[in-house]
């Protein structure tokens, strides 16, 4: 029989569906910091969607430029025909991502502008006749999305336990956590620089000559927002660099201001040799990623290529017209308003009201960085992640939607959040701290 607009058909991405569809928490709009629920409730967005929504919802200049998008121009073939939005987008990317960074290769998420990155790399030490550098070095705990490449490199169990023996010729580095040392850091904790020492103990294992590329997220973000140690990926960048070996930022959260600049890499000082960027790059109104290389690798590939294709590999939507248009108008925003330099200017406040909670209920940690907060509790014993979906679901009850990874809760708004906003979020979670056991 057919089932007509019933919760059953839609089987949700990274969701206990059994558990949502007994209790749904279903949005119907959005303007600015706030979504309605379909009961007319309105919910203050303390999570920017999932990291994407920088310039907060509903924005006209986007939504009216894809509305004049679709009809000028739908869809145009992305392979040996092209349209002027997406290298017009591709440039003004380049010009507020780090110097010498002017190549962007379009894809349609993170998990696939990951991917790209690592095939880039692959493909460009191959070009330049180190086609024995294969190896791919990631990181406990890091996220690079959920395609075969980023589970691979990725470092959550969970997200690659289920799906067998992944691609060969990984290795990875130890997480950067520290809880008895760095708990209740602000910003970047002091201890742990040493960390990326290990990577000389895999080179020295594996030989730099089978190595092609180290990946980490700058910030880990979706294991429970991690801020590298002071010192951490400076060393990354120097062992790379000593060694031949390409060092990826994987920047789907913290591209596009999340830290209060254009990028991670450049909050840190330490400049990687691809960039995978995705989320914020068209406020996610529109799917959209890229991965951004530096001149000296696109070049590389153009000249030592063995076939006029240099790369094989793309998408039917790389560019994707909307979503260049899209693009484009997010930028301008970002740009108009100085959104990134907004964040920076809220975060020390947001600092001090994460930072408050610190004798709450169950409370054990709270890290920050950027417009980006962490309150981490205690797991219930024998059921890691139940008090936080507790948690997440009494502050959702408050009107305020957060997000939690296991039992840590991590508070990401939109860039143009102001004072009372922060207040709001902290005080829903901290009632909600009171109530739980
Ligand atoms: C660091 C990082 N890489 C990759 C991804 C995957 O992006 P997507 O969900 O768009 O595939 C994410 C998503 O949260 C991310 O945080």
């Amino acid at each position: 029989m057919k089932r007509v607009n019933d919760l059953e058909s839609y089987w949700m991405p990274f969701t206990a569906n059994r558990d949502f569809k007994k209790e749904p928490r279903l949005v119907y709009s959005a303007e600015g910091m706030y979504y309605k629920s379909v009961e007319g409730k309105d919910i203050l967005d303390a999570t920017a969607g999932l990291w994407c929504v920088n310039a907060g919802h509903n924005r006209k200049r986007i939504t009216q430029a894809i509305t004049e998008q679709a009809s000028l121009l739908d869809y145009a073939p992305s392979f040996q025909f092209g349209h002027p939005k997406a290298f017009e987008l591709a440039t003004r990317i380049a010009e507020i991502f780090p110097e010498g960074m002017n190549h962007v290769f379009f894809t349609n998420s993170g998990s696939e502008a990951v991917d790209t990155t690592l095939k880039i790399a692959l493909a460009y030490h191959r070009a330049r006749g180190k086609g024995t550098k294969t190896r791919l070095i990631g990181r406990e705990r890091g996220y690079h999305g959920v395609g075969f490449g980023g589970i691979s490199v990725g470092g959550m169990p969970r997200n690659r336990q289920y799906f067998g023996s992944l691609l060969s010729g990984i290795d990875h580095m130890p997480h950067t956590f520290d809880h008895e040392r760095n708990a209740f850091s602000k910003g970047q904790p002091e201890h742990g620089a040493e960390l990326a020492d290990r990577l000389e103990d895999i080179i020295a294992l594996h030989d730099a000559s089978t190595i092609a590329a180290v990946i980490v997220e700058p910030m880990a973000g979706s294991t429970g927002v991690l801020p590298p140690p002071k010192g951490y990926l400076k060393k990354l960048r120097s062992i790379c660099s000593k060694h031949d070996i390409l060092l990826i930022f994987d920047e789907v959260i913290t591209g596009f201001g999340r830290l209060g600049t254009a990028t991670a890499s450049d909050y840190f000082g330490v400049i990687p040799d691809i960039i995978s960027c995705a989320k914020g790059i068209t406020n996610g109104v529109i799917p959209m990623g890229g991965a951004v290389v530096k001149d000296e690798i696109y070049e590389t590939m153009l000249e030592e290529a063995d076939n006029p294709i240099e790369l094989f590999h793309g998408y039917t939507y790389s560019g994707h017209p909307i979503a260049a248009a899209a693009g484009l108008a997010t930028l301008d925003i970002y740009k108009e308003e100085e959104l990134f330099k907004r964040a920076s200017e809220l975060a020390p406040y947001m600092e001090s009201a994460a930072h408050d909670l610190k004798d709450a209920n169950h409370v054990i940690d709270i890290r920050n960085i950027g417009l980006v907060a962490a309150v981490e509790l205690a797991p219930r014993k024998d059921a890691v992640g139940e008090r936080g979906y507790e948690l997440m679901k009494r502050v959702w009850d408050k009107g305020v939607m957060v997000r939690f990874t296991q039992d840590t809760m991590a508070v990401t708004p939109p860039l143009i959040a102001e004072k009372k906003h922060i207040d709001q979020m902290f005080d829903a979670a901290r009632q909600a701290l009171k109530e739980i056991n």
